[in-house]
């Protein structure tokens, strides 16, 4: 069933696992990332950017698009469409009225007051519907759509506390050092801030920039509460390894679906691993 995030991580914090938000970019990966979850008998999250939703036709389609499927499919599990990096309350409200479950307000470039208040007014519709709400403290590094971030901002544990109770958010992305595309070098993420934040913040925590993250630090960031991991760079990279070897291989090949079902079979072992790595997989 199509639920919101309230629930699911609710119980993966109580858990200790986390569960994965994989982000959409056309059809194959709706089918894939839906595909994975069921045989992995996983709880799962459909981000949408908006730059991703507007590249797809906009958010009526991907939620008609993600319930379809999973009409089709069959589908048991729980699944969350949600709102990723929504810049404004409009862009969340759009969502909300499309249909998702879900959404993450990044009002985490202005003032701190700011931040509060307009998260404070996503919460108020978002609750009435039954949606879920992620919040984000500091600043995550790279790039992601038009989104440039040039260096990185530590998310203050006084201000997550703070964000939390004034708010009413159901999770909170606090940037503690990750990035969204790969890594140079080895991520430097801020545990000894995300154990504080963990405990004095009662809500499950999330993890931005997922994509090469070494499984000793998932499992690190999951024990002080993080309950949501975002993965997008990863399956881009492995969808286009495989799309590129095919045409190397095949340079007449013209059939969309020779070239993009095998890369959605990438996707999805990928979705797989992710899953099997942050523990959600048998637990829905
Ligand atoms: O919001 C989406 C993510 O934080 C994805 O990060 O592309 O580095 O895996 P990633
Ligand atoms: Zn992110």
């Amino acid at each position: 069933p199509l639920v919101s995030m309230k629930e699911m991580l609710e119980t993966a914090k109580a858990n200790s696992y986390a569960v994965g938000q994989f982000n959409l970019n056309n059809l194959e990966y709706v089918q894939a990332i839906l595909q994975a979850a069921e045989e992995e008998k996983s709880p799962v999250i459909l981000g949408v950017s908006e730059g991703a939703g507007k590249y797809m036709g906009g958010y009526n389609v991907v939620v008609a698009m993600v319930k379809s499927l999973m009409e089709s499919y069959g589908t048991t599990v729980p699944v969350a469409i949600h709102l990723d990096h929504g810049s404004s309350f409009e862009a969340c409200a759009k969502a909300i009225h499309a249909g998702f479950t879900s959404v993450m307000i990044d009002a985490s470039h202005g003032p701190f007051e700011d931040n509060v208040a307009t998260t404070s007014k996503v919460v108020e519709l978002a609750h009435i519907h039954g949606v879920s709400v992620e919040a984000e403290l500091g600043v995550v590094g790279g790039q992601e759509d038009d989104v440039i971030a040039d260096g990185v901002i530590y998310a203050d544990p006084k201000e997550c506390q703070e964000l939390v109770e004034r708010t009413g958010i159901d999770c909170l992305a606090p940037a503690l050092g990750s990035v969204h595309g790969p890594y140079k070098g080895e991520p430097n993420l801020g545990f000894k801030e995300m154990e504080e934040i963990g405990s004095a913040a009662s809500v499950p925590l999330v993890l931005h920039g997922g994509t090469g993250i070494p499984t000793k630090d998932i499992k690190r960031a999951i024990s002080y509460g993080t309950s949501k991991i975002n993965v997008n760079t990863e399956n881009q990279i492995q969808q286009a390894k495989v799309v590129r070897e095919v045409l190397a291989a095949q340079p007449d090949q013209i059939d969309p679906r020779k070239y993009l079902g095998p890369s959605r079979d990438a996707i999805k072992a990928t979705v797989i691993g992710k899953m099997r790595e942050f523990g959600s997989s048998n637990q829905a």
